[in-house]
């Protein structure tokens, strides 16, 4: 029998219940879960509170590499945050989803130098090994020899209702209408951006979870990495 994929990519646009699939798929094999939403998100709050505006993509370059993260993982289980996200000494879980964050994230990840910076940070963690990394261009770009790609997507009525389910357990009751429109816009600029849009990698299997449940899912993962483990060479 092989052994297990070292690296396993997810991709997907935005709330396909990517980061949940992730995370349990992680857990299930003892593995490290990276969601690099999460650096992307920091960066954006980063330069929020600085004042710099999303479309300053001299100093936003510049913040990426300053900026010190630490994204800790925690091991309850409930529906907030599943890490603890430091940013240059100070906790901004909370802060990651703010609605401001959410409309600047995609203009400051479409820029060259700031992905560079991230896809730098993101390659140490995946040297380690043994790890569940989640993003847009995991398997394209950061990690394209992973043993295992997947593509997680749902449609975008279900992803914003997905959205606006996690919002209200975190005591937000936000307008479907509104989140819908967010989730679309994101996806727009992220597929359409200049460097690694959001696509599936060739070799990535693609994995439409609309109507279905996360454990539903999570089989079909675990079914899908055991047929790998015992495939013959082509
Ligand atoms: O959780 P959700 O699907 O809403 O988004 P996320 O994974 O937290 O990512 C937020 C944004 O960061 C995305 O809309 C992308 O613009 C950007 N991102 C990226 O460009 N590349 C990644 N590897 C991860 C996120």
């Amino acid at each position: 029998m092989k052994p297990l994929p070292d690296v396993i990519a997810i991709d997907g646009p935005a709330a396909s219940g990517k980061s949940t699939i992730g995370l349990m798929l992680a857990r299930r094999l003892g593995y490290l879960s990276l969601d690099t939403g999460i650096m992307y998100r920091a960066l954006t709050l980063a330069a929020i509170r600085q004042g710099i505006a999303p479309s300053d993509e001299a100093r936003l370059s510049r913040l990426a590499k300053e900026i010190s993260l630490q994204i800790i993982p925690v091991s309850v289980e409930n529906s907030g945050p599943h890490y603890t996200v430091w940013l240059d000494g100070q906790d901004v879980t909370w802060d990651l989803r703010l609605p401001e964050v959410d409309a600047n994230v995609s203009q400051v990840s479409t820029y060259r130098e700031v992905r560079a910076e991230m896809v730098r940070r993101q390659r140490l963690v995946a040297e380690t090994g043994q790890v569940v990394i989640i993003g847009r261009d995991i398997g394209t770009v950061v990690v394209p020899d992973a043993g295992l790609k997947l593509y997680i997507t749902a449609s975008s009525r279900e992803r914003a209702s997905r959205r606006q389910r996690d919002r209200l357990r975190q005591g937000y009751d936000e307008d479907f209408d509104s989140i819908l429109a967010d989730v679309t816009r994101r996806d727009h600029v992220d597929s359409n951006r200049r460097y690694s849009p959001l696509q599936p990698a060739e070799d990535a299997i693609v994995i439409d979870t609309t109507g279905r449940t996360a454990d539903e899912v999570l089989d079909e993962v675990a079914g899908l990495i055991a047929k790998k483990q015992t495939e013959e060479p082509a």
